[in-house]
């Protein structure tokens, strides 16, 4: 049975449960809301004006220290662009502590609310819970390493501090069901996938093998923490195996939903930082 606790009420946003103002409205050549004929060129001259006067996100910080100086020096004279590393660690940085208070918030969600009839556990979540925090240390350490402040917002870190803002809302929104939830949860470890991939492949160019292997760790229980949440999330709206698989055949994916075989056990995850 889905977990989605949408039911039919007395929703009355859509046009439909009012016909006849529906029909004045229309018939109203005065009415107000309809606007006035033109298009949307104005709008995006000021917006192009403002976009032309601004710039973007911040910077990258300094080193404050001699050894970070020194390593960005070394690394420059290399060729190499230490900056952009330094700007997607900390990017990663941010989004792995926020993904720590996103499942916070769904432990608390699922202690209100509690399984149904899911095969989540909240053990399981807890685990999750405990791969995102250590993530998010394992960043911190790497940042100091080269040299940089862990402490310091760069323009990536500010920009999907943004970017998470909604999700953080879902989240801590009383009203919103598991199902929701997990919707959202599942958009975060969508992205810390590419996130980290990327940050990898800057890495390897870099020559920092020792982040790589590191990063490579987080990266594989990134892939199990979404295949986790999938299955929770197609369990919560209802979808059976069957319909998953077919879904997944047809898009050529491999199907997650109520396989039937054993959930990954993201605490036991091979590579977990401790
Ligand atoms: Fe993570
Ligand atoms: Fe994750």
């Amino acid at each position: 049975m889905a977990e989605q606790k949408e039911h039919v009420g007395m929703n009355k946003t859509g046009v439909q449960m009012a016909p006849l103002q529906t029909k004045a409205m229309l018939d109203d050549d005065n009415i107000i809301t309809r606007g006035t004929p033109g298009d949307e060129t104005a709008m995006a001259q000021l917006r192009q004006s403002y976009i032309a006067e601004e710039d973007g996100l911040g910077s990258i910080p300094v080193p404050a220290t001699m050894k970070g100086m020194v390593s960005m020096g070394v690394h420059m004279l290399k060729g190499d662009s230490p900056q952009i590393l330094l700007d997607k660690m900390a990017e990663r940085l941010a989004m792995e502590r926020t993904a720590t208070r996103l499942y916070d918030a769904l432990l608390t969600k699922l202690d209100a609310l509690g399984e149904g009839t899911l095969s989540i556990t909240r053990e399981q979540v807890a685990s999750i819970r405990g791969d995102e925090a250590r993530h998010a240390l394992l960043m911190r350490d790497a940042i100091a390493t080269m040299g940089g402040d862990p402490t310091a917002q760069t323009p990536s870190a500010d920009l999907v501090g943004v970017e998470a803002m909604g999700l953080v809302q879902v989240l801590s929104d009383p009203r919103t069901s598991l199902a929701q939830s997990l919707h959202a949860i599942l958009t975060a470890e969508l992205s810390d996938g590419v996130g980290w991939e990327t940050l990898i492949a800057l890495a390897s160019e870099s020559g920092q093998d020792e982040m790589v292997e590191g990063f490579s760790d987080a990266l594989l229980q990134e892939r199990k923490h979404q295949a986790m949440i999938q299955t929770w999330y197609e369990e919560a709206v209802g979808l059976d195996s069957t319909a998953s698989q077919a879904a997944a055949a047809s898009t050529g994916q491999a199907s997650t939903a109520n396989t039937g075989t054993a959930m990954p056990d993201a605490g036991s995850a091979p590579g977990k930082h401790s």
